[in-house]
Protein backbone atom coordinates (compact mmCIF):
# COMPACT_ATOMS: atom_id res chain seq x y z
CA UNK A 1 0.00 0.00 0.00
CA UNK A 2 2.60 2.36 1.33
CA UNK A 3 4.63 2.06 -2.03
CA UNK A 4 1.80 2.40 -4.08
CA UNK A 5 1.10 6.13 -2.73
CA UNK A 6 4.45 6.69 -3.30
CA UNK A 7 4.31 5.56 -6.68
CA UNK A 8 0.90 7.24 -7.35
CA UNK A 9 2.85 10.53 -5.71
CA UNK A 10 5.27 10.45 -8.11
CA UNK A 11 3.68 9.68 -11.13
CA UNK A 12 1.06 12.63 -10.23
CA UNK A 13 4.68 14.91 -10.17
CA UNK A 14 5.77 13.65 -13.23
CA UNK A 15 2.07 14.60 -15.16
CA UNK A 16 1.99 18.45 -13.62
CA UNK A 17 5.69 18.66 -14.97
CA UNK A 18 4.13 17.29 -18.23
CA UNK A 19 1.37 19.48 -18.00
CA UNK A 20 3.39 22.66 -17.23
CA UNK A 21 5.75 22.09 -20.29
CA UNK A 22 2.96 21.18 -22.54
CA UNK A 23 1.68 24.75 -21.28
CA UNK A 24 4.20 26.52 -21.39
CA UNK A 25 4.82 26.34 -25.20
CA UNK A 26 1.11 26.65 -25.77
CA UNK A 27 1.08 29.53 -24.31
CA UNK A 28 4.47 31.16 -25.77
CA UNK A 29 3.11 29.96 -29.58
CA UNK A 30 -0.09 31.74 -28.51
CA UNK A 31 1.41 34.99 -27.74
CA UNK A 32 3.50 35.22 -30.54
CA UNK A 33 0.43 34.31 -33.10
CA UNK A 34 -1.14 37.39 -30.91
CA UNK A 35 1.56 39.61 -31.72
CA UNK A 36 2.74 38.28 -35.26
CA UNK A 37 -1.11 39.34 -36.10
CA UNK A 38 -1.42 42.57 -37.75
CA UNK A 39 -4.97 43.50 -36.04
CA UNK A 40 -5.06 47.54 -36.83
CA UNK A 41 -5.14 49.44 -39.81
CA UNK A 42 -2.30 52.32 -39.89
CA UNK A 43 -1.70 54.48 -36.55
CA UNK A 44 -2.94 57.80 -38.17
CA UNK A 45 -2.93 59.79 -34.53
CA UNK A 46 -0.28 59.40 -31.53
CA UNK A 47 -3.34 57.94 -29.61
CA UNK A 48 -3.04 54.58 -31.90
CA UNK A 49 0.64 53.54 -30.58
CA UNK A 50 -0.77 53.89 -26.83
CA UNK A 51 -4.21 51.87 -27.62
CA UNK A 52 -1.63 49.68 -29.90
CA UNK A 53 0.54 48.85 -26.74
CA UNK A 54 -1.77 48.71 -24.49
CA UNK A 55 -4.03 45.51 -26.59
CA UNK A 56 -0.43 44.18 -27.12
CA UNK A 57 -0.17 44.24 -22.92
CA UNK A 58 -3.69 42.56 -23.08
CA UNK A 59 -2.94 40.02 -25.33
CA UNK A 60 0.66 39.04 -23.40
CA UNK A 61 -1.60 38.85 -20.18
CA UNK A 62 -4.58 37.11 -21.54
CA UNK A 63 -3.51 34.73 -24.12
CA UNK A 64 -1.83 32.65 -21.61
CA UNK A 65 -4.68 32.44 -19.06
CA UNK A 66 -7.10 31.32 -22.10
CA UNK A 67 -3.79 29.13 -23.05
CA UNK A 68 -3.82 27.40 -19.86
CA UNK A 69 -7.03 26.70 -19.02
CA UNK A 70 -7.63 24.78 -22.62
CA UNK A 71 -4.34 22.66 -22.12
CA UNK A 72 -5.62 21.96 -18.77
CA UNK A 73 -8.52 20.06 -19.84
CA UNK A 74 -7.66 18.76 -23.04
CA UNK A 75 -4.46 17.34 -21.12
CA UNK A 76 -6.56 15.84 -18.52
CA UNK A 77 -9.42 14.36 -21.03
CA UNK A 78 -6.55 12.80 -22.88
CA UNK A 79 -4.79 11.58 -19.74
CA UNK A 80 -6.87 10.88 -17.10
CA UNK A 81 -9.84 9.69 -19.10
CA UNK A 82 -11.88 6.74 -18.43
CA UNK A 83 -10.66 3.25 -20.13
CA UNK A 84 -12.62 -0.24 -20.08
CA UNK A 85 -13.02 -1.80 -16.74
CA UNK A 86 -12.90 1.08 -15.09
CA UNK A 87 -15.92 2.41 -14.94
CA UNK A 88 -16.55 1.62 -11.22
CA UNK A 89 -13.16 3.11 -10.19
CA UNK A 90 -13.12 6.81 -8.93
CA UNK A 91 -10.02 8.91 -7.33
CA UNK A 92 -10.15 10.01 -3.92
CA UNK A 93 -12.16 12.57 -2.46
CA UNK A 94 -10.70 15.84 -1.79
CA UNK A 95 -11.81 18.50 0.46
CA UNK A 96 -10.24 22.15 0.15
CA UNK A 97 -6.87 23.29 -0.03
CA UNK A 98 -6.29 26.62 1.35
CA UNK A 99 -2.48 27.09 -0.37
CA UNK A 100 -4.44 26.36 -3.74
CA UNK A 101 -7.54 28.87 -3.49
CA UNK A 102 -5.23 31.83 -2.09
CA UNK A 103 -3.48 30.98 -5.51
CA UNK A 104 -6.62 31.13 -7.51
CA UNK A 105 -8.29 33.89 -5.66
CA UNK A 106 -4.96 36.11 -5.63
CA UNK A 107 -3.26 35.61 -9.23
CA UNK A 108 -6.65 37.10 -10.99
CA UNK A 109 -7.00 39.65 -8.71
CA UNK A 110 -3.68 41.31 -9.47
CA UNK A 111 -3.43 40.52 -13.06
CA UNK A 112 -7.12 42.28 -13.25
CA UNK A 113 -6.01 45.60 -10.78
CA UNK A 114 -2.71 45.45 -12.86
CA UNK A 115 -4.76 45.89 -16.21
CA UNK A 116 -7.52 48.34 -14.53
CA UNK A 117 -4.21 50.43 -13.83
CA UNK A 118 -2.71 50.38 -16.89
CA UNK A 119 -5.76 50.59 -18.74
CA UNK A 120 -6.84 54.00 -16.62
CA UNK A 121 -3.53 55.47 -17.05
CA UNK A 122 -3.16 54.95 -20.65
CA UNK A 123 -6.90 56.43 -21.37
CA UNK A 124 -5.87 59.81 -19.22
CA UNK A 125 -2.66 59.70 -21.49
CA UNK A 126 -4.60 59.61 -24.82
CA UNK A 127 -7.67 62.17 -23.28
CA UNK A 128 -4.91 64.94 -21.73
CA UNK A 129 -6.08 68.15 -23.18
CA UNK A 130 -3.41 69.64 -25.19
CA UNK A 131 -2.34 73.24 -26.19
CA UNK A 132 -3.83 74.99 -28.65
CA UNK A 133 -6.48 72.50 -29.95
CA UNK A 134 -8.48 72.91 -32.94
CA UNK A 135 -12.03 72.39 -32.21
CA UNK A 136 -14.18 70.89 -34.92
CA UNK A 137 -18.09 69.93 -34.40
CA UNK A 138 -19.06 67.13 -35.69
CA UNK A 139 -23.09 66.22 -36.42
CA UNK A 140 -24.24 63.17 -37.04
CA UNK A 141 -27.88 62.86 -38.85
CA UNK A 142 -29.33 59.72 -40.98
CA UNK A 143 -26.97 59.40 -42.63
CA UNK A 144 -24.66 61.40 -43.13
CA UNK A 145 -21.92 63.63 -41.03
CA UNK A 146 -21.35 67.39 -41.13
CA UNK A 147 -17.97 69.11 -39.80
CA UNK A 148 -18.37 72.64 -38.73
CA UNK A 149 -15.16 74.61 -38.42
CA UNK A 150 -14.57 77.98 -37.68
CA UNK A 151 -13.25 80.76 -40.03
CA UNK A 152 -10.94 83.18 -39.33
CA UNK A 153 -13.26 85.51 -37.87
CA UNK A 154 -14.40 83.17 -35.66
CA UNK A 155 -17.72 82.44 -37.73
CA UNK A 156 -18.67 78.71 -37.75
CA UNK A 157 -19.25 76.66 -41.41
CA UNK A 158 -20.38 73.05 -42.28
CA UNK A 159 -19.00 70.39 -44.75
CA UNK A 160 -19.30 67.44 -45.61
CA UNK A 161 -15.39 66.05 -45.77
CA UNK A 162 -13.06 65.89 -42.85
CA UNK A 163 -9.98 67.56 -43.09
CA UNK A 164 -6.98 67.71 -39.76
CA UNK A 165 -3.63 69.11 -40.26
CA UNK A 166 -0.95 66.42 -38.99
CA UNK A 167 0.41 66.91 -35.32
CA UNK A 168 -2.39 69.38 -34.62
CA UNK A 169 -4.22 68.21 -31.60
CA UNK A 170 -7.72 67.86 -32.26
CA UNK A 171 -10.64 68.11 -30.00
CA UNK A 172 -14.09 66.99 -31.57
CA UNK A 173 -16.95 67.78 -30.08
CA UNK A 174 -19.83 65.35 -31.27
CA UNK A 175 -23.32 65.47 -31.84
CA UNK A 176 -26.55 63.66 -33.31
CA UNK A 177 -29.63 65.86 -34.56
CA UNK A 178 -31.90 62.31 -34.40
CA UNK A 179 -30.83 59.16 -33.39
CA UNK A 180 -27.49 57.71 -31.50
CA UNK A 181 -24.64 57.22 -34.29
CA UNK A 182 -21.03 56.88 -33.69
CA UNK A 183 -18.43 58.93 -34.73
CA UNK A 184 -15.15 56.12 -35.25
CA UNK A 185 -12.05 56.55 -37.64
CA UNK A 186 -10.25 53.25 -36.69
CA UNK A 187 -6.69 54.57 -38.28
CA UNK A 188 -7.37 57.18 -35.05
CA UNK A 189 -8.58 54.01 -32.92
CA UNK A 190 -10.74 56.78 -31.09
CA UNK A 191 -14.70 56.71 -31.18
CA UNK A 192 -17.71 58.17 -29.26
CA UNK A 193 -21.60 57.74 -29.46
CA UNK A 194 -22.89 61.00 -30.70
CA UNK A 195 -26.26 61.42 -28.86
CA UNK A 196 -29.37 63.82 -29.49
CA UNK A 197 -29.30 66.46 -26.92
CA UNK A 198 -25.96 66.05 -25.61
CA UNK A 199 -22.34 67.19 -26.61
CA UNK A 200 -19.79 64.30 -26.41
CA UNK A 201 -15.31 64.73 -26.46
CA UNK A 202 -13.19 63.15 -28.50
CA UNK A 203 -9.44 64.44 -28.88
CA UNK A 204 -6.56 63.02 -31.07
CA UNK A 205 -3.47 64.35 -32.88
CA UNK A 206 -3.14 63.18 -36.33
CA UNK A 207 0.61 62.14 -37.52
CA UNK A 208 0.08 60.34 -40.58
CA UNK A 209 -1.04 61.95 -43.38
CA UNK A 210 -3.70 60.00 -45.44
CA UNK A 211 -7.34 59.43 -46.47
CA UNK A 212 -8.95 57.01 -44.03
CA UNK A 213 -12.63 55.74 -43.27
CA UNK A 214 -14.59 57.76 -41.18
CA UNK A 215 -17.72 55.29 -39.94
CA UNK A 216 -21.04 55.05 -38.11
CA UNK A 217 -20.19 52.87 -35.67
CA UNK A 218 -23.76 52.51 -33.72
CA UNK A 219 -26.77 51.04 -35.62
CA UNK A 220 -29.22 54.04 -36.47
CA UNK A 221 -31.41 52.92 -39.48
CA UNK A 222 -31.66 51.40 -43.16
CA UNK A 223 -28.54 53.81 -44.18
CA UNK A 224 -25.83 52.70 -40.99
CA UNK A 225 -23.62 50.40 -42.72
CA UNK A 226 -23.14 52.68 -45.33
CA UNK A 227 -22.42 56.23 -43.27
CA UNK A 228 -19.26 56.03 -44.15
CA UNK A 229 -17.19 59.66 -45.08
CA UNK A 230 -13.73 60.00 -45.62
CA UNK A 231 -10.83 61.69 -43.02
CA UNK A 232 -7.80 63.82 -44.53
CA UNK A 233 -5.19 64.34 -42.66
CA UNK A 234 -2.93 66.63 -44.39
CA UNK A 235 0.14 69.12 -44.04
CA UNK A 236 -0.64 72.39 -42.31
CA UNK A 237 -0.31 74.20 -45.33
CA UNK A 238 -2.51 72.45 -47.06
CA UNK A 239 -5.07 72.35 -44.46
CA UNK A 240 -4.95 76.20 -44.14
CA UNK A 241 -5.47 76.28 -47.74
CA UNK A 242 -8.31 74.23 -47.76
CA UNK A 243 -9.90 76.18 -44.38
CA UNK A 244 -9.80 79.42 -46.62
CA UNK A 245 -11.13 77.91 -49.81
CA UNK A 246 -13.77 76.52 -47.96
CA UNK A 247 -14.40 79.45 -45.70
CA UNK A 248 -14.98 81.56 -48.70
CA UNK A 249 -17.51 79.20 -50.13
CA UNK A 250 -15.05 79.47 -53.23
CA UNK A 251 -16.39 82.22 -54.11
CA UNK A 252 -14.75 82.45 -57.54
CA UNK A 253 -16.89 78.85 -58.66
CA UNK A 254 -15.25 76.08 -60.45
CA UNK A 255 -12.18 76.82 -58.04
CA UNK A 256 -9.14 74.19 -57.06
CA UNK A 257 -10.41 71.12 -55.17
CA UNK A 258 -7.95 70.01 -52.27
CA UNK A 259 -5.40 72.24 -53.65
CA UNK A 260 -4.89 69.65 -57.09
CA UNK A 261 -5.94 72.08 -59.42
CA UNK A 262 -9.13 71.38 -61.89
CA UNK A 263 -12.68 70.95 -61.46
CA UNK A 264 -14.19 69.09 -58.18
CA UNK A 265 -14.73 65.04 -59.07
CA UNK A 266 -18.43 65.01 -58.62
CA UNK A 267 -18.25 61.05 -58.10
CA UNK A 268 -15.78 61.81 -55.47
CA UNK A 269 -18.46 64.31 -53.92
CA UNK A 270 -20.90 61.60 -53.87
CA UNK A 271 -18.82 59.21 -51.91
CA UNK A 272 -17.49 62.28 -49.45
CA UNK A 273 -21.10 63.44 -48.78
CA UNK A 274 -22.08 60.40 -48.08
CA UNK A 275 -24.58 60.10 -50.74
CA UNK A 276 -24.62 56.30 -51.15
CA UNK A 277 -25.79 55.70 -47.34
CA UNK A 278 -29.16 56.33 -48.66
CA UNK A 279 -29.40 56.06 -52.54
CA UNK A 280 -28.37 53.51 -54.62
CA UNK A 281 -26.37 54.58 -57.52
CA UNK A 282 -25.24 52.10 -60.29
CA UNK A 283 -21.88 53.79 -61.23
CA UNK A 284 -20.68 54.98 -57.58
CA UNK A 285 -21.49 51.10 -56.74
CA UNK A 286 -23.95 52.35 -53.85
CA UNK A 287 -27.28 49.83 -53.17
CA UNK A 288 -29.34 52.06 -50.27
CA UNK A 289 -32.46 52.15 -50.16
CA UNK A 290 -33.32 54.69 -47.47
CA UNK A 291 -33.79 57.62 -50.37
CA UNK A 292 -35.01 56.98 -53.89
CA UNK A 293 -32.73 54.91 -56.54
CA UNK A 294 -31.17 57.93 -58.13
CA UNK A 295 -30.50 55.74 -61.71
CA UNK A 296 -34.44 55.28 -61.60
CA UNK A 297 -35.67 58.64 -59.96
CA UNK A 298 -33.41 60.74 -61.84
CA UNK A 299 -32.97 59.14 -65.41
CA UNK A 300 -33.61 61.82 -67.75
CA UNK A 301 -33.86 64.95 -65.33
CA UNK A 302 -32.50 68.16 -66.42
CA UNK A 303 -29.70 69.76 -64.47
CA UNK A 304 -31.92 72.20 -62.79
CA UNK A 305 -33.85 68.97 -61.00
CA UNK A 306 -31.46 67.48 -59.86
CA UNK A 307 -29.75 70.79 -58.20
CA UNK A 308 -33.37 71.18 -56.65
CA UNK A 309 -33.41 68.17 -55.18
CA UNK A 310 -30.31 68.42 -53.73
CA UNK A 311 -30.56 71.75 -51.95
CA UNK A 312 -34.47 71.66 -51.42
CA UNK A 313 -35.12 68.21 -51.04
CA UNK A 314 -39.03 68.66 -49.48
CA UNK A 315 -40.14 70.55 -52.93
CA UNK A 316 -40.56 67.33 -54.43
CA UNK A 317 -40.66 64.11 -52.66
CA UNK A 318 -40.57 60.87 -54.29
CA UNK A 319 -43.49 58.08 -54.34
CA UNK A 320 -43.15 55.84 -51.73
CA UNK A 321 -40.45 58.43 -49.58
CA UNK A 322 -41.34 60.61 -46.25
CA UNK A 323 -40.45 64.52 -46.36
CA UNK A 324 -37.62 65.23 -43.82
CA UNK A 325 -35.24 62.43 -44.03
CA UNK A 326 -32.83 63.77 -46.43
CA UNK A 327 -30.63 66.64 -44.90
CA UNK A 328 -31.96 70.03 -45.90
CA UNK A 329 -28.62 71.50 -45.47
CA UNK A 330 -26.30 70.11 -49.06
CA UNK A 331 -26.67 73.57 -50.09
CA UNK A 332 -24.21 74.77 -47.55
CA UNK A 333 -22.33 72.74 -46.68
CA UNK A 334 -21.46 71.75 -50.76
CA UNK A 335 -19.29 74.85 -52.59
CA UNK A 336 -21.21 75.90 -55.59
CA UNK A 337 -18.53 74.44 -57.66
CA UNK A 338 -18.95 70.99 -56.05
CA UNK A 339 -22.66 70.92 -56.29
CA UNK A 340 -22.14 71.46 -59.85
CA UNK A 341 -19.57 68.78 -60.12
CA UNK A 342 -21.92 66.58 -58.10
CA UNK A 343 -25.34 67.67 -60.83
CA UNK A 344 -23.10 66.98 -63.89
CA UNK A 345 -22.43 63.67 -62.64
CA UNK A 346 -25.27 62.81 -61.57
CA UNK A 347 -27.01 63.90 -64.69
CA UNK A 348 -24.20 62.30 -66.94
CA UNK A 349 -24.41 59.08 -65.10
CA UNK A 350 -28.51 58.85 -65.26
CA UNK A 351 -29.15 60.15 -67.96
CU1 LIG B 1 -25.34 56.57 -38.09
CU2 LIG B 1 -25.05 54.18 -37.88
Amino acid sequence: MGSEEINTSEESRGHFKELMAIGLIASVLGVALGLLIDWFPTQASTQAETVDTLWDVLIIASVPVFVLVITVVLYCVWRYRMKPGEELKDGPPIHGNTRLEIIWTAVPAILLVALCSYSYVALTDIEEAKANELGIRVVGEQFTWTFYYKDASGKEFGSPQLYVPRDQPVHFTVQSLDVIHDFWVPAFRMKIDAVPGIDTELKITPKTNGEYPVICAELCGLGHAVMRQTAHVVDREEFDRWLRERAAGAAAGGGDEEGGGGAPDGKAIFTDAGCGGCHALADAGTDASTGPNLDENLAGKHAAYIEQSIVDPSARIAQGFADGIMPPNFGDTLQPAELDALVKYLAEVTK
